[in-house]
């Protein structure tokens, strides 16, 4: 029988993704979603909701892997108080939840599987890369992103493999950060955000699904692991590369850091800054990305 892989938030951009990769690979997937879905010949939906502490237990009980991909969008608006905490929140409540049903069933997974995202190491701007070894920044994203391992971490005290996968931004055909940016762009208007120095920390989506996969099907996979490309893209580096691919130089000025502080508020240092990760550990455990150039990969999503 097909091992079941449950995924939560998995009808996000992600989530649909891994989806079709998880069933190609001969799993059956089923979805926790605060929605009610129909099931279809290849997904059984289950709910939650998670003011009410309310989860469908089978959901669950059914799983031998879980991928916790749930979560409020990070920079869909600005960061309140209650958004901050709602962003929060988003992510470790769901571990609770979960970690309550297998203790109280006393059921054990093959592994839980968490994303997590390369703020862990905070919106700077530096040359130092950043490995897994490097400490969390103490900045909104780097603690918001420590708390949320910290929850996943509970789910290992039960004797349950753990790993958590720390994202750069996902690049893909019309979801996530694309979706944002091909609009202006293609319209002609890109334009390169503060001084444009700030590195991209990228991951193309179907390497990402890759390393998800490999964290499934690789027992020896566990802790955590970086999913980015380490190269030299910076904020001008893929606004000219965009820009190129429909056409044109970038003519607009650069939009200066004010603007952007008085348009986003905190959240601006998410724009505003950026890291340099390796993902030299996930390489080693014999997975090589299949786009680890920029121009390859944003070709895959624009053409
Ligand atoms: N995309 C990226 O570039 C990127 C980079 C680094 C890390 N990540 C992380 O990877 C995970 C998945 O990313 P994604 O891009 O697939 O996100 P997404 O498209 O926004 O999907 C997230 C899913 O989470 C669920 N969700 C949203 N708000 C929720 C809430 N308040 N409580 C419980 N569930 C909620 C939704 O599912 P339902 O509506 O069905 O409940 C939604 O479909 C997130 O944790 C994200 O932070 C993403």
């Amino acid at each position: 029988m097909a091992k079941n892989v449950l995924l939560t938030g998995g009808s996000g951009f992600i989530g649909t993704y891994l989806t079709h990769v998880l069933i190609e690979n001969g799993f059956s997937v089923s979805v926790l979603s605060r929605s009610d879905r129909n099931n279809t010949d290849f997904i059984t939906y289950y709910k939650w909701d998670l003011d009410h502490n309310y989860i469908d237990e089978n959901a669950i009980l059914n799983a031998n892997f879980i991928i916790h991909l749930a979560g409020e969008g990070i920079v869909e608006k600005r960061w309140t108080e209650k958004r901050k905490k709602a962003i929060l929140d988003s992510r470790t409540k769901p571990i609770e939840l979960i970690y309550s049903v297998l203790q109280k069933h006393n059921k054990l997974l093959k592994a839980f599987i968490s994303a997590s995202a390369v703020g862990i190491y905070g919106a700077v701007t530096s040359d130092e890369i950043c490995t897994e070894e490097t400490l969390p920044a103490n900045d909104f994203l780097g603690t918001t992103c420590q708390i949320w391992e910290d929850a996943a971490a509970k789910i290992e005290s039960l004797g349950i493999r753990t790993v958590k996968v720390r994202t750069g931004i996902v690049l893909g055909r019309n979801e996530g950060f694309l979706k944002k940016l091909k609009p202006s762009f293609k319209l002609g208007f890109g334009a390169i955000l503060g001084n444009g120095n700030q590195y991209l920390p990228w991951i193309h989506i179907e390497d990402l699904c890759t390393v998800y996969l490999k964290a499934i099907q690789d027992e020896q996979i566990n802790g955590n692991y970086n999913a980015t490309v380490l190269d030299n893209t910076t904020n001008i580096v893929l606004s000219k590369t965009l820009a190129n691919f429909y056409g044109y130089s970038i003519w607009l000025p650069k939009v200066p850091d004010f603007v952007l502080k008085l348009i986003l508020g905190e959240m601006s240092v998410a724009v505003l800054n950026g890291q340099r990760v390796s993902s030299e550990k996930i390489k080693k455990a014999s997975l090589n990305f299949q786009f680890d150039d920029l121009e390859t990969a944003l070709s895959r999503c624009i053409s």
